[in-house]
């Protein structure tokens, strides 16, 4: 197996794309999802091993710039590829992709004796390539409403805002999954493919996954175009890749310097500051109104209002306790309940709130009625 002969698959340009795509596709993983689960330990600790949030934040859109870049790069050069050199559009999916995906899924069930014989690029390589770019595309277009979240509102409905946000956050969830457990799969674990550092591939692993590529140079049916054609064809490949560059050029600028956002014309907010302290000691004109009206003494009556206005925000479906409805409410944490009705002090929700420092903190009198309201059984009704 040493001495067999090897393929070249992947030119120096094509290594260097494909690792400087690792590098910031990791980058964005790493930046990115202690951003979207910032309570788990360990994004905690990715958070202070960037420098914090600033920094970490910093990073992930040097890594998203470096991505964008890089597609366009990548769509000039199959532009280039594809119209100049008029090469096979060896990544464009067809029906055979479908009939191998089939047949190879017999094959493994030993439901067919003959696995599929595939081209240049199989089936899986074709459908992890369009969901890499398909979720880039996304990823781009979502990236750049976080980024950009005022001037993107100016245009669309605000709501689209944290649409883009869990779009974003869900996306590099599928797409991260997707690259640890399917890509990592198919080139290291199934089978060691080297293709992608050392550039060319076995025959063995030639004759298993493209033996019709091979069979495609053996017959030499590939072309090239003459030197007069391939001229003509640049003086119209020219304009267009310059015209992709410049508008490559105001993607980035647009990314970057569209917006002057709050994230970086207000002073960051010192650390370790109370929360919910005005930040001026001057007394409010009117004493701010209580959500709970004075008179409440069941959920129904005022008590529901009253949790969805203070607590709702955290407490609602996500998991955890929720303050949606009596029933939730009753049903409490996960440590278990955290309302005893008739027993203010046993209930855990009334300890939490007399600690004080918690999030959303009713007031003194809103903890009042609400004790009120368990001492007396907390009716519903
Ligand atoms: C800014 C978000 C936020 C707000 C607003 C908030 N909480 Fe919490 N609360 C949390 C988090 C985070 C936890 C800890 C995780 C958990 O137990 O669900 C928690 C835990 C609790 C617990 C302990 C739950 C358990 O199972 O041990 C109680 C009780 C509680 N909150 C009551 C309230 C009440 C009452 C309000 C409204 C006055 C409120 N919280 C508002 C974020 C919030």
């Amino acid at each position: 197996m040493a001495n067999q002969k090897t393929y070249q698959r992947f030119d120096v340009t094509r290594r260097v794309e494909h690792f400087l795509l690792f590098v910031s596709f990791s980058l964005l993983g790493i930046t990115g999802l202690p951003q979207k689960f910032p309570t788990v330990g360990i994004s905690k600790f990715t958070t202070n091993l960037f420098g914090g949030i600033e920094a970490m934040r910093v990073i992930h859109h040097v890594a998203a710039i470096v991505l964008i870049v890089l597609t366009f790069y990548h769509i000039i050069v199959a532009i280039y590829k594809l119209f100049v050199k008029q090469e096979p559009a060896s990544m464009a999916p067809g029906p055979k992709d479908v009939v191998d995906g089939v047949q190879s899924i017999l094959y493994n069930l030993g439901l067919r004796k003959e696995a599929p014989r595939m081209g240049r690029y199989n089936f899986i390589e074709k459908m992890e390539y369009w969901a890499m770019i398909w979720g880039t595309f996304i990823m781009a277009l979502t990236g750049f409403m976080l980024w950009n979240p005022i001037f993107t509102a100016k245009y669309l409905p605000g709501v689209i805002i944290p649409a883009a946000k869990m779009a974003h956050g869900w996306e590099a969830v599928l797409a991260i999954a997707a690259i640890i457990l399917w890509h990592f799969y198919t080139v290291h674990i199934r089978s060691w493919n080297w293709s992608m550092i050392k550039g060319h591939m076995t025959q063995e692993q030639m004759e298993e996954e493209h033996i019709l590529e091979l069979e495609d140079m053996a017959k030499g049916t590939y072309k090239a175009p003459s030197k007069e054609t391939v001229r003509k064809r640049m003086t119209i490949f020219i304009p267009i890749a310059v015209v992709l560059t410049l508008f490559t050029i105001f993607i980035v600028y647009a990314y970057v310097g569209i917006e002057a956002s709050a994230a970086n014309t207000y002073a960051p907010v010192e650390e370790n500051v109370p929360v919910f302290v005005p930040r001026t000691p001057t007394p409010l004109p009117i004493a701010a109104p209580t959500a709970v009206p004075a008179a409440a003494t069941t959920w129904e009556g005022g008590f529901a209002a009253l949790f969805d206005q203070k607590c709702g925000s955290c407490h609602g479906e996500m998991g955890g306790l929720s303050v949606a409805t009596y029933a939730d409410l009753l049903k409490g944490g996960a440590s278990g309940p955290v309302l005893v009705a008739g027993d203010a002090a046993a209930s855990k929700l009334v300890q939490v709130m007399q600690a004080g420092g918690h999030p959303g903190q009713f007031t003194p009198e809103e903890l009042q009625s609400v004790i009120d309201w368990i001492t007396a059984g907390a009716p519903e009704k």
